[in-house]
């Protein structure tokens, strides 16, 4: 399938007689229609609360951490609109994961366990404290922070100095594919968490390892100079080589933790404007990711144009659309440079959500003047809701801090059950194996070989 401007022009002129979805970014409620008709169309997705089935799963062939990215993106969607239709199954799915150690790694997925995989369900219950998502009950769970906080602590004792000077491994366990791979999203991941507690907690030993973090992936060169941020790196060669590739989601991580470490530097100058930099550096750089004709519309440009996006990447664009989100409310100048591209990505998305008549289902590519690409699932939904709901950061007071209205309780020992990690498959329990290894190899053929286009 290839896509030209012109064709597309033509056909989404044909395409205006379907329904899609009406977004005015003007008007709140009009917004809020929006996003929850897209919210209906990801929540369609989910089954994992059905009796029989495993809360917190998507059905296959989506991967876990999706999900957790998927109640994430539930937990700002209640609290940007106000709506609580699914604040029961993300609440329930939330808890039902905990796992080990209480940190979100369920023994059902120890053979594809990643660092980022952990991490986006951390980042989840991050979001809820932030936005004051009620706290499960006493006795019931614990707190949303103290499990962010626990994923914090054990993916600290996980850096790796061994090899490449520092870093996080992509894999958890050694026996899992993957291994070698020192990879941006999972360091992303840990530095966006450090760096949001942080600033909600007031902590310094979080904003060490935030600055640790991205020192790390800066002098590896897992991000340029220019604040392009590449793929990931293979241990084994003391990371001396990069894999090149681009993604929204590691831009929007990264860019989400430096407005978090500006946020908090304020009464440091010279800190401050570091971060001042480093942060405009990142927005400067998201230019990569907006169509260079359709002005200021999102595009997963590794894999759009070619058409090799994969399950996991037709869900990036959501990240990059929820940080922007995130940045714009703790580092307000922001809004200047990303609001124009959220708005305009946003109208964009709406109106090829039409697929076959259908407003709630949305398609992957929002470059193409209307015309659905007939690409769906969970990824292009939420990806559509994101954007959608992140207009609506002027409607929201902004994340909470432990001293300006807080309500999560915080457990900085969370987590640190974890000592010994099994080294060997033999160690691990019988059902735990029952994973699924193959699909790790899968993730790993499609980040290495599933997309062509690089910037360097
Ligand atoms: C693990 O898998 C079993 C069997 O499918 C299921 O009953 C259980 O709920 C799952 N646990 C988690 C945390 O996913
Ligand atoms: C690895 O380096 C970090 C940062 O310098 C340090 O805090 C940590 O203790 C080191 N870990 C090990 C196992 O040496
Ligand atoms: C591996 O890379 C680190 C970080 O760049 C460097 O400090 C170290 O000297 C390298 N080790 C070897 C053996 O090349
Ligand atoms: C820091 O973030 C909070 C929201 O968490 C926001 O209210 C505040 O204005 C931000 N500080 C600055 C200096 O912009
Ligand atoms: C700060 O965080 C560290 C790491 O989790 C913890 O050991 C320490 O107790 C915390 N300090 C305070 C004052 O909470």
């Amino acid at each position: 399938m290839k896509f030209s401007v012109s064709a597309l022009v033509a056909l989404g002129a044909l395409a205006s007689s379907v329904q899609a979805i009406d977004l005015n970014p003007d008007d709140v409620q009009s917004i809020k229609k929006a996003a929850s008709i897209a919210a209906k169309g990801l929540r369609k997705w989910y089954t994992g609360d059905r009796p029989g089935d495993t809360p917190g799963n998507l059905p296959d062939p989506y991967y876990w951490w999706e999900a957790g990215a998927m109640f994430g993106a539930f937990i700002d969607y209640w609290y940007y609109t106000g709506d609580t239709t699914y604040n029961a199954i993300t609440k329930q799915a939330l808890i039902h994961q905990i796992g080990d150690y209480q940190a979100f790694m369920p023994p059902n997925q120890t053979r594809t366990l990643g660092n980022d995989d952990q991490a986006f369900w951390g980042m989840a219950a991050l979001t809820a404290a932030e936005d004051k998502f009620p706290d499960p009950a006493e006795g019931e769970a614990p707190s949303w922070l103290s499990l962010a906080q626990a994923v914090f602590n054990t993916q600290q004792r996980r850096w790796d100095n061994a090899t490449c000077g520092g870093g996080l491994k992509w894999q958890i366990f050694p026996f899992n594919n993957g291994y070698n791979y020192k990879n941006t999203i999972s360091n992303g991941c840990f530095f966006n968490i450090a760096a949001r507690l942080a600033k909600y907690t007031g902590n310094e030993t979080y904003s060490t390892w935030a600055e640790r973090a991205w020192n790390w992936e800066r002098a590896i060169g897992l991000m340029s100079p220019e604040y392009y941020f590449y793929d990931g790196t293979d241990d084994r060669k003391n990371c001396s080589e990069v894999d090149h590739h681009q993604w929204t989601y590691n831009a929007g991580v990264h860019m989400a933790g430096a407005a978090a470490m500006w946020n908090l530097t304020q009464s440091d100058p010279s800190r401050e404007r570091l971060w001042r930099e480093r942060l405009a550096g990142v927005i400067k750089s998201i230019d990569i990711f907006f169509h260079r004709e359709v002005k200021d519309v999102m595009v997963e440009v590794a894999c759009e144009f070619n058409n090799k996006c994969n399950n996991d990447q037709r869900s990036f664009k959501a990240y990059l659309s929820r940080w922007m989100g995130y940045t714009m409310q703790v580092a307000p100048w922001t809004v200047g440079d990303l609001m124009p591209k959220l708005r305009t990505s946003a109208v964009a998305a709406a109106k090829q959500c039409n697929a076959e008549g259908e407003a709630q289902t949305c398609g992957l590519r929002w470059y193409t003047n209307g015309q659905n690409d007939g690409s769906f699932g969970p990824g292009e939904q939420m990806s559509a809701m994101e954007v959608f709901q992140n207009l609506l950061i002027k409607e929201v007071p902004g994340p909470v801090t432990l001293n300006n209205g807080g309500i999560s309780k915080s457990n900085p020992e969370a987590g640190s059950e974890e000592q010994h990690l099994p080294t060997n498959l033999d160690d691990v329990t019988t059902g735990d194996k029952a994973g699924a290894g193959i699909l790790t190899t899968v993730v790993l053929v499609g980040i290495l070989g599933g997309a062509w286009w690089m910037v360097s």
